[in-house]
């Protein structure tokens, strides 16, 4: 495994996404244990995860009780494993996500995802998109009463645009450690975010980075030179999307999601594949 830096913490540069194993088409938990227990046993360190990973309106958080069961009954040692969580979305249960950021519930949402996590402090909590109804200084404002309250140690925010994201540096200063935008091969718009991420010196997490839950696996299929790549390297074409991604630029830490050790296991193993120049530049004409 490799490292990469959120903030003052490492973490392995490959993190696991969390959200499969709580929506649509979940495992069941005994599948979801193991996946974790996998991606812990590969080196894995960073594992996102939100409030509103769920399906059933009356069960906000499975997916950070998941977690925080699964880190439980792991028999090694996860001192050093940095759950990220988020707040600000919500699934009212019919499927549909909606938001809301206004401070006082930013602040109850905090609490409550301590309490299923088993812990005093979140390692790093993400504001999870802006909600047009909330000016966006005021719900980062309350990110950053969390962090020096002491309930947050790091603070992230999420599907910002580069506007939000100085913002959010200019009322967060040093507590803003990260942000999580989408980008993968078929959706690179956020380029300029990751670029003023560099600038900045933040962590750029991209979600959806196989293209997301119902489309990763025709990564190959769709993007023809991943394919080539992946036959020529004997590795998948996932593996090789997410060490593309890595090396986009020293900040980027992709959260593959997954819902089998098989899949976690393949995308921590991208940490160790190196790309030529040549492949890279296919890569990034694809
Ligand atoms: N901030 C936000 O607004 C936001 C939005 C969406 C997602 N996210 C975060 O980003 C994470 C990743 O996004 P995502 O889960 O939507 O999509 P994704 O990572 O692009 O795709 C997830 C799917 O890829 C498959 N997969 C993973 N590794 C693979 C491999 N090596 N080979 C073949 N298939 C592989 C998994 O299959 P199996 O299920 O079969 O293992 C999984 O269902 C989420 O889990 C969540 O933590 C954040």
């Amino acid at each position: 495994m490799k490292f990469r830096r959120i903030g003052n913490t490492e973490v392995s540069a490959v993190g696991l996404g969390g959200m499969p194993m709580s929506i649509e088409g979940r495992p069941d938990e005994e599948r979801s244990v193991r996946t974790i227990h996998a991606a812990l046993d590969a080196g894995v360190t960073l594992i996102d995860t939100a409030d509103a990973y769920h399906l059933h309106a009356d069960e906000v958080g499975h997916n950070e009780s998941l977690i925080a069961r699964a880190l439980a009954s792991y028999g090694g040692d996860t001192s050093g494993v940095l759950v990220a969580t988020k707040g600000g979305h919500l699934r009212p249960g019919d499927g549909s996500w909606t938001v809301n950021s206004s401070p006082d519930y930013l602040r109850r949402a905090c609490e409550a995802s301590c309490k299923r996590l088993g812990v005093e402090a979140i390692g790093l909590y993400q504001h999870h998109r802006p909600d047009p109804k909330v000016p966006y200084a005021d719900s980062i404002g309350a990110i950053r009463e969390l962090v020096d309250a002491g309930k947050v140690l790091m603070a992230g925010i999420s599907n910002a645009d580069p506007e939000q994201i100085r913002l959010a540096r200019e009322i967060l200063g040093d507590r803003l450690v990260s942000v999580q935008n989408q980008y993968s091969p078929a959706f690179r718009s956020s380029e300029p975010e990751l670029a003023l991420c560099d600038e900045l010196d933040l962590a750029f997490l991209p979600w959806s980075p196989l293209g997301g839950i119902a489309r990763a696996g025709e990564l190959g299929s769709r993007f023809a030179p991943f394919a080539e790549v992946a036959a020529a390297r004997g590795v998948s074409p996932q593996q090789v999307c997410l060490a593309w991604l890595l090396a986009r630029s020293p900040r980027v830490v992709p959260i593959p999601g997954s819902s089998r050790p098989e899949t976690i296991r393949d995308s921590a193993a991208a940490t160790e594949l190196q790309l030529d120049a040549d492949e890279l530049a296919a890569l990034d004409a694809a």
